[in-house]
């Protein structure tokens, strides 16, 4: 006998990307116009950094409009994105007598919008959330297109769910307070969107990296919407990562390894930039950008005070070794992503956008790094 659970979806899950400065009204005034629905409780997720600056100002904007609001703190960095932090915050949520009629706010940078929304993915089988990103690097890329995860001593990102949020508010203004290592970090993801589609971003860069720094603020805003710009034209297409998605994933293959061989020494963005370099030193040598372009990258990478080289204390057979973690490997081979020149990538067949590199090719690079 056989029955038939016909299941058959279709889902909008599409949301709203506000750029802009001092969101957080017109973050209240969202919420009190419907945009999670009738949802009156709300629990902020920060880090011990953010938490003052930004969720306590969220919280009290909360109350004052008549939402219950509680705050979960997870302590700033890397090493907090981990599963024993996911349950400290789903038990701190079920404490404060939370169910699914609750609505997580992750009020941070990757890591807590990571964790935030993977949390919101599990927690009573899926509760809405909302992003309020305060750094670049999350602006740039946590941010957009649905991916939350936590790491595992093994590697970065492992476990996680597809889940996108209702609404993210990108506030520029948060940048000021950023340490300069930050947002330089997040000038690497930045830098990968110029390489991977936009010729234009990545000529924008090159003409005002150093204003970028001093937080210009056409120069932020441009560089915001051009990376909203690129990072969605891929997800897009291929949210679920099978093929096109792949990508986004340029300087990746070295920088998750790297980042974790480091023991998250090396920021997620400075790993990317050594991960970028990596990939035009390889693509140079197998005719796919030539060797002004690959300059041009490392010059970029550089002016933007980001690693090219690999670091003296960080273990390279271990850093191969780790290379095998990536989640492009098949079959026990690496792969690896390329950019084609500038501003393009290169398209091994239809809808493969990664190759199989040896083991000794890359470990032949990464020596000479
Ligand atoms: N989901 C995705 O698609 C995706 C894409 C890229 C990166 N990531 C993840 O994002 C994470 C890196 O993001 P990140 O660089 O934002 O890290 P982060 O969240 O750790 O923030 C960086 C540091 O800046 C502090 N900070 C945040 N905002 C601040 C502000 N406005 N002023 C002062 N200090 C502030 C934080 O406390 C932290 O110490 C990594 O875990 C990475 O894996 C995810």
């Amino acid at each position: 006998m056989k029955f038939n659970c016909e299941l058959k979806k279709t889902v909008d899950d599409s949301y709203d990307i506000e750029i802009g400065r001092d969101l957080s009204d017109m973050l209240i005034e969202d919420l009190k116009n419907g945009l999670v629905g009738n949802i009156t409780r709300y629990v902020v997720v920060t880090d011990s950094n953010v938490q003052g600056l930004y969720a306590v100002p969220i919280m009290k904007k909360l109350e004052a409009a008549g939402f219950t609001a509680d705050m979960v703190v997870i302590p700033a960095g890397e090493r907090s994105k981990t599963r024993e932090m996911k349950e400290y915050i789903e038990d701190a949520m079920l404490e404060k007598g939370c169910h699914r009629d609750c609505c997580i706010i992750a009020a941070g940078g990757g890591v807590v919008s990571d964790i935030a929304g993977f949390t919101a993915g599990t927690f009573a089988r899926g509760i809405p959330f909302i992003i309020y990103s305060t750094t670049l690097l999350a602006a740039a890329d946590a941010s957009i297109g649905g991916k939350t995860a936590v790491d595992t001593p093994i590697a970065t990102n492992l476990i996680g769910l597809f889940y996108q949020p209702k609404k993210v508010y990108i506030d520029i203004n948060t940048w000021r307070t950023l340490p300069e290592r930050e947002l330089r970090s997040g000038l690497a993801e930045t830098i990968k969107h110029g390489c991977i589609g936009s010729v234009q971003l990545f000529r924008f860069l090159e003409e005002n990296i150093e204003k970028i720094l001093l937080g210009d603020d056409y120069c932020c805003e441009y560089i915001a919407k051009m990376n909203c710009e690129v990072k969605y034209k891929v997800v897009m297409k291929d949210e679920r990562e099978s093929g096109l998605r792949e990508v986004l994933n340029l300087g990746h293959t070295v920088g998750r390894a790297i980042e974790t061989v480091s023991d998250y020494e090396l920021l997620h963005g400075e790993a990317v930039a050594i991960g970028l370099a990596a990939q035009v030193q390889m693509g140079m040598r197998l005719g796919y950008i030539s060797l002004k372009n690959a300059q041009r990258v490392t010059d970029l990478i550089s002016r933007a005070g980001l690693p090219v080289a690999i670091p003296s204390y960080i273990d390279k057979k271990e850093l191969i070794e780790k290379l095998y973690t990536d989640k492009k490997v098949r079959g026990g081979k690496l792969r690896f992503v390329f950019q084609k020149e500038i501003g393009d990538m290169m398209c091994f067949g239809e809808n493969v956008y990664s190759k199989e590199i040896s083991e000794a090719y890359a470990a032949e690079i990464i020596e000479k790094m």
